[in-house]
Order: C-alpha cells, then structure tokens, then sequence
C-alpha cells in the first residue's frame, strides 16, 4: 500500500522523546498563530515561547523589551515558518532560514510552489548592503514546438500550456536553493534542508485550506498514476485532519542536500523528470536539465515619496508595472490606498502600467525588451500626463503600444529578515493549483504549468488574462514573464519586505500595501495586509473589487469618475510581510488573513 494519506486516527502519532507536542495540539497553536510569528505582539510571543521551549528552541526567540535585534519570518504556512526559525536557532542567517522555508512549503504547500516549479528571490545582505534577485524561473526547453500550442487554424490550444508535459517549464527552485545556500548561507544544504526532508517523510495534517485546494483540483489530481499515489485516497482529494506524507520527495530532497544540483538535474531525478514530461507530449532532453542556471539579476530601484523601493526586475513584469505605478503616483499626496480619490489615481496608474506589459519579455533575448524606455521620466511623465483627476480613461483610448507582429491558482510568498539584517522577499510558484498535475514518476516532485505565462499569440490571454507581445512568446530557453513581485520598502522608520501569489494581481496588491504603509505615520502591518484589494490591469477595462470592504458611497465615488466596477465573488491573496524597525532593530511578521481559509489564492 503505497498510498500515504492514512486517516489521523488510524496511526498512532509518533515523534522524538523531546518532542512532547503531537503535530495536531501544534495544528491547534497554529491557528491562534495565523501563519506567521508577530513579535511584536505578547500574546503571540507567549505562545511562540511555550511552544519553542517545548521543542527546546526556546532561546531563539527574543522577548518582548528585553532584545533589541530580532528576526521576524512570515510565510504561508505555519511549519514552514517554524522550519525557518529552527534554522535561525542553529545559527543560520536569513539566507539558510529561506532555504528551510522554501523547501518546506514545497512539503506542506504542494500546490503552491516546489521543487517542479520556480521563483525569485529578492535578497539583501547586510554586511555590505549587496542586493541582487535570484531568478530561479522556469525555462522553455530547447525543443519547445509552436504546433503544439496553435491549431491548424492558428488558434491557441489551451490545454497545452496547462495539462500535460507541454505545459511543464525546465525547474528552477532546486537550482535556486542550492545557489541561496551555497552563495549566502552560512550552513550546509543538509542542515537547512533537514525540516522538509523530515516533513515530507513523517508527514503533516492537511489543514482546510490544503482540503480547500484539493477538493477544487480533484479531477487534475487522479488523473496521473504518480500523482493520484500521493495525493489521492479512499476516493477522494483529501479531508482536513489527514496524514499527508511523500517519502519520495523525502528522498529527492535528500538526494539535493547530497549532492547539489546534480542530485536534481541529473541522474536518477533528471531521468525521472524526462521520462515523465516526454511521456505526456513534452520534448524535453538531458542538456535543458544539465544547463539550467539560476541568474543574479540587478533588482529596479525607485525612490517614493522619501522612501527607497527595491523590487523584481524583468523576467518579473511585476516589478516593472510597479515601478511605473509609483513614478506615475509620485506627484500626488495620497491618503493611503482605501481614499477614494486616491483609488482611482491608482486604478489609473495601473491601467497605464498594464498597458506597457505587452513590451516585455525574457530580458536575454535580443534585441532585449525596452525597460530603461519605459521607465525614461520623460516617457513617464507624458503618461501621466494623460491622467485625469476627474475621470477614468478608457483603455481603448490610450494610444496602443506597438506589439510585435513579425514575430483557481496559486503561488506563495515568504519574508524573512535576520538579527543582522539579511533580507529575503521570495515568489515561488508552479503557476496553478497544483501545477500541471503531473508528478515525475517516484520522485514526489509535482510539475509547473508555467508555460502557461507565456503570449502565444497577441490577440489571446492566458490564465490571467493578461495578453502580451512577441517578446514574451515560447521560444527555446526563454523564461516566461511572471507577475511575482518581491519588494523591499526602506524609509525612515525601517524596511518592509513583502509580496503575495495572485497572478496579475499582485502588482496591484503590493502597490497598495506600498502605499497604505507609507500614508500612516504608525507602522500597523495587520492594516497593510488585511485592507480590502482592487485591481485594474488596462484589459479587461474593468477595476474589479473584492467582495467586502468598500462602502455604497465609495463605489458610487468611483463609479461617478466612469470606472467599470467588477465585484469579485471572493478576496484575494495570501500576502506574508515582515518590518524591523531602525530605532530599536525589531521585527514583526504579519501573514494576510486571507491566507488562514477565506483566501483563493
Ligand atoms: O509568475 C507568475 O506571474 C504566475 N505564474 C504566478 C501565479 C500565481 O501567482 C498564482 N496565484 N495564486
């Protein structure tokens, strides 16, 4: 019997002797916990406290007006967190702490992020201020084939950017854990890698929202033989309160903390990885596999409204819709993103952001795509320019940009800030739930659908209705453009790291959080992450809005200024932020409520 969901009651539960807390009293602690370790706040601390000195890595958290330098760790799932500070506790630094919580989430998040998939990481390392971004993004194989993606009739064929081995991206988180550790960390990839390893192989209790995302991909979940081993059972997806173990991925990873790359993009795991791919449509070969890189890339900076914003560059579009969203809003005092008269000079710098998105692609190509154009001032300031304080423009009549001619969802974010102040800002993802559903033979590593960010055509949108150019279309050993956007926020009260899944959203998500964070004097993260989320991507010509949080009359406000307003049926986002403030070298974390059930992705 191979199959590791076994119902919770039916195994007796069995850790180490100095481990008196069962995994489901810790489940319980979770949920007070929220996901994330809030330092700032007693109560929170006081259960921090027991339940570390019931682990015996009580020391490791500081107390309350008694330490002045502290870490903070916000991620989506408790036990990632927990697997961070444990790292911090052996005298790891913020670099190893996110290679525990990376691979971690890749355990108990599976349908998130892993080892099958990719992301970035946005670091900053204090001893002298270095900062770079880690692009670990999936990349098209060299084989990549157009006919798969069109018809005859030049139509897109969506399935195959989404199911099957034509959807699957070359992986590049295992790459980029080994280069975060081995560039930056202080200890050995078995050391950090030891709490997932460990997870994967004793298992963990599927909360509500793993039942949550499971139950929505139930047909994707059944339909392969190795995945249905994992994560089917007893008839169905999962219930809250099952075991879920993988030991193959136990094992996958083992063979990673081994032997570094090569105990993942070659040998046993490589094959596996091929096999599995080119069985189901794909055209994948050793060499994508052998010469993967993982590339350091300059991060954008921009200066708002006094403070200093260190974000994604491309192949995050994110970073760039960012940058231009700010530059734009910089001339306007705002009162914080929920005013009304703010909102929809937001909503207009995001129309206009969105807009330029289709000039983007992989940053390798050439010619290469037209950044430093599109962040001129001079270009900026004539765009906004075109911006009405009185009323909303429609898309359509904003000069289109030449493109090209000749030529349900998840993801997760985690922030980590240390003692020292090393920072990490990390967007990992295998783009939908559960990724492409296919996981490679006996290796437990589930594959990405990424090729899905790719523009097959101008003319159709993918998965997140965002259409693009030809400088974004599957071409050999392309990475495709992503939304994710890592940032960092300094001013003169401290840093804020942040950022969220949510596809296209994201942008949106983390220039509000940017500019709610900024508009108060007082540092309130709760308010940040918790304010309710509109979003506006140039097409569809629509600010879509979620469904609770804005009054009849601001909504009236917006709708008086001519802006097509959607309600969302749900919120949106699982954001996870951390702040050290520069008077006293605190920390705090702050997971987005959305994240605990509410949340879709
Ligand atoms: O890279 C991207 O932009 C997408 N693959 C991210 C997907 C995502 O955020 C899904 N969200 N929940």
């Amino acid at each position: 019997m191979n199959n590791p969901f076994i119902k919770q009651l039916s195994i007796p539960y069995q850790r180490g002797a100095h481990a008196p807390f069962s995994l489901e009293a810790k489940m319980a602690l979770k949920v007070c916990l929220k996901h994330s370790f809030d330092q700032s706040s007693p109560i929170i601390i006081f259960i921090v406290f027991c339940f570390f000195s019931c682990l015996g890595i009580a020391n490791e958290q500081p107390q309350p007006g008694k330490t002045k330098t502290q870490a903070a760790i916000a991620s989506a799932h408790p036990l990632a967190t927990e697997a961070g500070y444990r790292i911090l506790k052996e005298g790891g630094n913020a670099f190893d702490a996110a290679v525990a919580v990376a691979a971690s989430l890749a355990v108990v998040e599976p349908y998130s992020s892993g080892l099958g998939g990719g992301g970035f990481f946005l670091l900053h390392r204090a001893r002298d201020r270095h900062e770079v971004m880690l692009d670990a993004r999936e990349t098209a194989p060299h084989n990549i084939k157009e006919d798969d993606y069109l018809d005859e009739l030049g139509r897109a064929r969506l399935g195959a950017t989404r199911e099957g081995g034509t959807a699957v991206g070359i992986p590049g988180l295992a790459a980029g854990l080994v280069e975060l550790s081995q560039k930056f960390g202080r200890l050995s990839l078995k050391e950090t890698l030891r709490p997932a390893i460990k997870l994967a192989r004793e298992g963990f209790l599927v909360d509500n929202r793993y039942a949550k995302m499971a139950q929505f991909s139930q047909a994707h979940l059944k339909k392969n033989t190795h995945t249905a081993a994992i994560f089917w059972a007893e008839g169905q997806a999962s219930k809250p309160g099952w075991r879920l173990k993988q030991p193959q991925l136990a094992l996958t990873l083992e063979r990673l903390a081994n032997q570094g790359f090569n105990g993942f993009y070659t040998g046993f795991v490589a094959q596996a990885l091929i096999n599995t791919v080119n069985q189901n449509g794909g055209h994948w070969q050793a060499s994508d596999l052998e010469n993967y890189k993982v590339i350091a890339r300059i991060p954008l900076h921009i200066q708002f409204h006094g403070a200093r914003i260190t974000t994604a560059p491309l192949p995050s579009a994110g970073g760039i819709a960012l940058s231009q969203a700010l530059h734009l809003l910089e001339p306007f005092s705002l009162k914080g993103a929920k005013d009304e008269i703010s909102a929809h000079l937001i909503i207009e710098a995001l129309r206009r952001a969105f807009r330029d998105r289709s000039q983007l692609g992989d940053p390798d190509q050439q010619p290469p795509p037209p950044v430093q154009a599109l962040l001129e001032t001079s270009y900026l300031k004539g765009l906004g320019e075109s911006i009405s304080a009185e009323k909303a423009t429609p898309s359509h009549e904003l000069a289109a940009l030449p493109v090209s001619k000749n030529d349900a969802y998840n993801t997760t974010h985690f922030s980590i800030i240390d003692s020292a102040g090393n920072r990490v800002g990390a967007t990992m993802s295998i783009n939908f739930t559960f990724g492409s559903g296919l996981v490679a033979q006996d290796t437990g590593i589930l594959l990405n659908n990424e090729i899905d960010d790719f523009t097959l055509r101008p003319e159709f949108a993918n998965g997140y209705q965002l259409k693009g150019g030809l400088a974004n279309a599957p071409l050999p050993g392309r990475r495709p453009l992503s939304s994710m956007t890592p940032t960092f926020v300094d001013d003169s009260r401290g840093v804020l790291i942040l950022g969220a899944p949510g596809g296209s959203r994201i942008v949106s998500m983390v220039l509000l959080a940017i500019i709610e964070h900024l508009a108060h004097p007082e540092v309130n993260l709760l308010n940040v992450v918790s304010m309710p989320r509109y979003h506006h991507q140039f097409s569809p010509d629509k600010v879509e809005v979620e469904p609770t949080g804005f009054s009849p009359e601001w909504l009236a406000a917006l709708r008086a200024k001519a802006h097509d307003i959607k309600t969302n049926s749900r919120q949106w986002g699982n954001m996870q932020m951390v702040f050290k403030a520069h008077s006293d070298g605190t920390a705090q974390a702050q997971s987005d409520p959305r994240g605990q059930d509410m949340g879709w992705y």
